[in-house]
């Protein structure tokens, strides 16, 4: 009996054994969703050399830091090295400006800084700028120029680009290869009551002849984007950035101030329930607009037949099933459409025609993010990185998501509005 139970017991222990070996083998960061397995650092090893950081930066290469991923990857289009410093610089800022959220509450408390809730300036667009914009601004522009590869920015909060030779206030930093554009604080106005507030970031190359003008530099089309992303400061801070090489999303461990790879080569669904808008202007849409929302929200969008071809009415699809988020902060609301898949749209009204977002700070970034993630983002009618530049202040309307949600409205929108009643 002993001897059997013994036995038993031998039995045993290799199963849990294994599943304890196999517990302990897994990868520190897991992955769900449509993400794929990240590669190893020994992988990488094998594929790179790479070369070491500057000498007095630690490296955890237990997890795989933003540093560490940018590195190989721009190793591997060597076109892009001389970004590397320029995006430490950009890790660095949103690193900065998140500690900033985190603590702006108990910090006005005490005295502080004085950063919550009281308005400072008007910015040119006539907008209120809290006091944190101001600083998340500054925060960027010191911190991309002077990692000496930029040398112009552009802010949504600023009525011009800026020189980095001005920036600075030394003409060493004038002969940078790239432009960064960015929105220091995007959906400030959730600072005050601890919603969640992004960042948005695209960076270009300089014309490669002629003299650096940091107005021309600046009114690239979005197509001509090398890398664009958002941070997003939430219940956890998230590095998310494509480098036209699929769209990655790094975590900030607040402990080891580091952000750490957690999604790779992120997918947005190809269809998906949630729809992101703020429909307290719907009256003033267009008529298409409206049409597409009602039947988004009924869970019956319709498809339609070629318009040349006459067919007969617009077929009604299956009932999908829908529901409704909005944080009044782009990068939040794009980042939940990421994960679960949807639309997200601001469109034109009657009263202002070009909507609320700005081309170059806001669409153009996140239209590239989303494109690399598989999805889609038009002004309704167009692509959104075919647009001219015109004014670095340029507004559009925004749709952006899922490739089935995105396309449909398109498709709404071309319609005669007849057809849809
Ligand atoms: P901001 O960059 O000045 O904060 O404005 C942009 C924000 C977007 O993040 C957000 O989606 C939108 O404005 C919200 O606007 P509204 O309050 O009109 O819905
Ligand atoms: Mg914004």
């Amino acid at each position: 009996m002993i001897f059997l139970l013994i036995l038993s017991l031998i039995a045993s222990f290799p199963l849990k054994s294994d599943a304890f070996t196999d517990l302990m083998r897994r990868p520190i960061i897991r992955h769900s969703f449509t993400s794929k397995v990240v590669t190893t650092d020994k992988q990488i090893d094998q594929k790179v050399s790479i070369k070491p950081l500057s000498s007095n930066t630690v490296v955890n290469y237990d997890k795989k830091t933003f540093r560490r991923f940018a590195q190989v990857e721009l190793y591997r289009t060597s076109e892009l090295e001389k970004l590397f410093p320029n995006l430490c610089s950009l890790e660095k800022a949103c690193r900065d400006i998140s500690k900033l959220m985190r603590r702006i509450a108990t910090d006005s408390l005490s005295g502080n800084h004085q950063l919550l809730g009281s308005e400072q300036s008007v910015n040119i667009q006539g907008e209120t700028q809290k006091k944190l914009d101001v600083v998340a601004n500054r925060i960027l522009k010191i911190a991309l120029c002077c990692s000496g590869e930029v040398s112009v920015v552009a802010s949504e909060e600023e009525d011009i680009p800026c020189a980095c030779s001005e920036v600075t206030d030394n003409g060493a930093f004038s002969g940078g290869e790239y432009a960064v554009v960015f929105d220091p604080l995007d959906g400030s106005s959730n600072i005050d009551s601890g919603l969640p507030t992004g960042t948005i970031f695209g960076i270009y190359r300089n014309p490669r002849y002629g003299p650096i003008d940091p107005l021309t530099t600046s009114k690239q089309r979005g197509s001509e984007l090398l890398v664009s992303g958002y941070c997003l400061y939430s219940a956890s801070t998230h590095l998310v950035i494509t480098m036209r090489n699929g769209v990655h999303m790094f975590t900030l461990d607040d402990v080891n101030d580091e952000f750490y790879l957690t999604r790779s080569n992120i997918q947005v669904p190809s269809h998906g329930p949630v729809y992101s808008f703020n429909d307290v202007h719907e009256s003033k849409w267009h008529e298409g607009v409206g049409n597409f929302y009602r039947d988004l929200k009924s869970g019956h969008l319709k498809t339609f037949s070629d318009p040349s071809s006459d067919d007969g009415a617009p077929i009604k699809k299956k009932k999908a099933p829908r529901t409704s988020r909005y944080f009044g902060a782009l990068v939040a609301d794009v980042h939940n459409i990421l994960f679960h898949g949807g639309i997200y749209g601001y469109p034109g009204t009657t009263s202002s025609p070009k909507g609320k977002l700005r081309l170059l700070y806001e669409a153009n970034p996140i239209a590239l993010l989303m494109e690399q993630a598989n999805g889609m983002a038009t002004n309704g009618v167009q692509r959104i990185l075919d647009l001219p530049v015109k004014d670095i202040h340029d507004r559009t309307p925004l749709f952006v998501g899922s490739r089935d949600e995105v396309s449909s409205l398109a498709q709404y929108l071309q319609q005669p509005q007849k057809s849809l009643e």
